[in-house]
């Protein structure tokens, strides 16, 4: 008789919901109606929506996404427990304020998978999104959930809204005595960005004609990756086409091309981390005599020398400021007029893709197509003088 009743009921609600009282998942594939939308348009579910905005748990309830069950005390429920409440000379919001134990309390109103009435056992242990506190399913007299202080009978069972089940129940269960429900804890803000980054390095490189060379390197040397990550933080010494135009031309004195920086070796992946420093450093940042390390490692660093416009200085050579302080979003990016060669190029260190679990190669190693050993180091010595004259003459 209780059954037949209550499914009696159920379809009288249902046909109510199909009228519009309840907005339903009529379309499958979109969800458009959040539980907090659902609860809001329900007039028995009123009290509910006011604690959910006042414990703060809004936005969780308003995500689309959630495919929870949600256990909804009818406003009955809630002047239930208003009135326990009361004889404690308390209010609702004495449970929000100053611990929020009412958005415990909520939390333990949601189970978190979507469970039809049908599949409620009798006797099963429930976990809820409150964390460590269960519930347990008694349905010996049509479905009821039990906690260790009070239980509360299903009134509407099954209420689809997208991928969550609703079911309206007679009660606010409590998961302990008032004073034993835990704080609840908010889950760590993420920091407040101040604008979605949509820029990455390589994307404001791509943009730039004056350092279309730069691209095509980092390209080269396998370095987009690197540069498209849109987290980034850091500065870039970014080469104008005229350097490397310089560079080229230096190598092509030796027999080089760039193509021989990158293969085997991939020194120009080193090359390019030498012109990024781990932080963002505006020219107004840049003092004097400074010494900053770079994305190559703390051992291969770059002095500041302000006495003339801003130049980095390499042991081997330099390169002047020519745009200073371009932001790609947390990033700056200084325009230089030089390739920065952070040692001879025989000294420079190999690149090591950071993924690359095998261990590299030892120093002693033979390399047979390397630059060093297809110069020799006294052409590099000569390779190296001869950039430095050639880029200190522009300067
Ligand atoms: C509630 O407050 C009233 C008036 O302030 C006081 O007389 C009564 O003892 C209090 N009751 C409890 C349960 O604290
Ligand atoms: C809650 O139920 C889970 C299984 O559903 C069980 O592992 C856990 O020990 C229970 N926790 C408490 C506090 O009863
Ligand atoms: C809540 O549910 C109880 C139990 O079915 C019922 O008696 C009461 O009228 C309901 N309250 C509201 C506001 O719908
Ligand atoms: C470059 O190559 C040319 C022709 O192969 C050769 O004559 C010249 O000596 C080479 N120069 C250097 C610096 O290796
Ligand atoms: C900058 O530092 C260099 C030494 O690192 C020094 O020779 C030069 O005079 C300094 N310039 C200024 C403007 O202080």
């Amino acid at each position: 008789m209780a059954i037949s009743s209550s499914c009696l009921r159920g379809l009288v609600i249902s046909l109510l919901l199909l009228a519009g009282a309840f907005p339903t998942s009529q379309a499958q594939d979109t969800c458009t109606t959040s539980i907090y939308d659902a609860v809001s348009s329900t007039p028995e579910l009123s009290k509910l929506k006011t604690v959910i905005e006042l414990a703060g748990l809004k936005d969780t309830f308003s995500d689309k996404s959630l495919e929870i069950t949600a256990l909804a005390p009818n406003d009955s429920g809630f002047s239930k427990l208003e009135t326990a409440l009361a004889s404690m000379n308390l209010t609702l919001q004495d449970t929000v304020t100053p611990d929020n134990k009412a958005a415990s309390i909520l939390l333990y109103h949601g189970i978190p998978n979507p469970v039809l009435s049908k599949d409620l056992q009798n006797g099963a242990t429930i976990s809820t999104l409150l964390t460590g506190y269960n519930l347990t399913v008694d349905t010996a007299n049509g479905p009821k959930f039990v906690t260790p202080v009070n239980s509360a009978s299903v009134v509407t069972a099954d209420i689809k809204v997208c991928k969550s089940v609703v079911h309206i129940i007679s009660d606010v269960l409590l998961p302990a005595n008032l004073v034993d429900i835990p704080n609840y804890n908010p889950p760590a803000a993420p920091a407040p960005q101040p604008a979605e980054c949509t820029t990455s390095l390589y994307d404001a490189v791509t943009a730039t004609k004056e350092l279309e060379q730069l691209k095509t390197v980092i390209d080269a040397a396998g370095l987009k990756n690197t540069f498209s990550d849109k987290s980034l933080e850091i500065t870039v010494l970014g080469p104008n086409n005229k350097a490397f135009e310089n560079l080229v031309a230096v190598l092509a004195s030796m027999n080089l091309t760039l193509a021989d920086t990158i293969s085997p070796d991939n020194k120009a992946a080193s090359i390019l981390l030498y012109h990024g420093i781990p932080s963002p450093l505006l020219s107004t940042d840049l003092k004097n005599g400074t010494s900053v390390s770079t994305l190559l490692g703390t051992d291969y660093k770059l002095t500041v020398d302000t006495t003339n416009g801003v130049k980095f200085r390499s042991p081997v050579n330099f390169a002047s400021v020519v745009t200073a302080d371009v932001k790609v979003c947390k990033n700056v990016v200084h325009i230089i007029d030089a390739v920065l060669l952070p040692a001879q190029l025989s000294d420079i260190p190999n690149y090591v893709p950071p993924s690359a679990s095998a261990p590299a190669p030892s120093p002693g190693a033979t390399q047979q197509e390397s630059i060093g050993n297809r110069l020799g180091s006294s052409a590099f010595a000569g390779f190296v003088a001869t950039t430095a004259t050639f880029i200190f003459s522009l300067a």
